[in-house]
């Protein structure tokens, strides 16, 4: 009899345990529905001291070592001003935009003249494919790599590649309209200094910030631009 009880017990509380988990499953849904519904707010409200907090934040997570430094935590004014924009909600204003665009122009160093804008789409697709260069533990004199595939696709062939920046596939096909030179121009620019035709730009400044040279730009402009490159083929 005690038995019988016993397990009579135990079977209404395996019941009453899954008729819980039911209704608590079907609140959380219902949560997660609302949320979807609703949305999320547009902007984090606010508070005075923010900025100040996420800074301290910031230091208290990265140890200086080797050659990655702190300072690497400082934005530049550019930087901060389309932080506080977006965070703001409102956009730079025309003005400051083409002032951040035109400083940043006036900072690209070309080839000399006659050096060809295209270098070896080959030794291009080994410097887009290497993350080596920048980091504590890379000797500082090592040269570094471009990581482009970090945040792009460039070839049908590779499936590891991070989507923050738009898939370059096919770019010159793509891009085939556009008058030649002014495309070896803005290819080479673009990689040289993508604040030079976007003030708010998240890529990193490949040349200005002395990252590649310019025979690695111009290398990579060849795998941009190349027909017979992966990116075109
Ligand atoms: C940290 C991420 C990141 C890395 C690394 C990166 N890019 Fe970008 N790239 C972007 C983003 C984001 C955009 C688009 C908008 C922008 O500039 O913010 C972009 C845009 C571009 C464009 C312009 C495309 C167009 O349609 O006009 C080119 C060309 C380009 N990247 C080439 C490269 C090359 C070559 C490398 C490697 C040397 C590289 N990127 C590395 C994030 C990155």
């Amino acid at each position: 009899m005690r038995r019988l009880l016993a397990r009579a017990l135990s079977a209404l509380q395996r019941t009453s345990a899954r008729a819980l988990c039911l209704v608590l499953g079907s609140v959380a849904l219902s949560l997660v529905l609302a949320a979807c519904v609703v949305g999320p707010p547009q902007t984090m409200p606010r508070e005075p001291g923010d900025a100040q907090r996420v800074r301290a934040a910031l230091s208290a997570s990265f140890v200086a070592r080797g050659q990655a430094g702190l300072d690497r935590l400082e934005q530049d004014l550019a930087q901060r001003l389309c932080s506080e924009a977006e965070a703001a909600g409102k956009p730079l204003s025309d003005d400051r935009v083409q002032a951040i665009e035109r400083e940043n122009q006036a900072l690209i160093r070309w080839p000399a003249a006659g050096t060809p804008l295209l270098g070896d789409w080959r030794s291009g697709e080994r410097i887009a494919q290497s993350g080596v260069g920048r980091q504590w533990s890379d000797a500082p004199d090592v040269p570094a790599g471009g990581n482009c595939y970090a945040c792009h696709q460039l070839s049908p062939d590779e499936f590891s590649y991070g989507t923050l920046g738009p898939s370059l596939l096919r770019y010159a096909v793509l891009r085939a309209q556009m008058p030649r030179t002014e495309l070896e121009r803005y290819t080479y620019g673009r990689i040289y200094n993508p604040q030079a035709w976007l003030a708010c730009s998240n890529m990193p400044r490949f040349g200005s910030h002395g990252i590649l040279t310019q025979d690695q730009i111009r290398d990579l402009v060849a795998l941009l631009l190349a027909p017979d490159s992966p990116i075109n083929r």
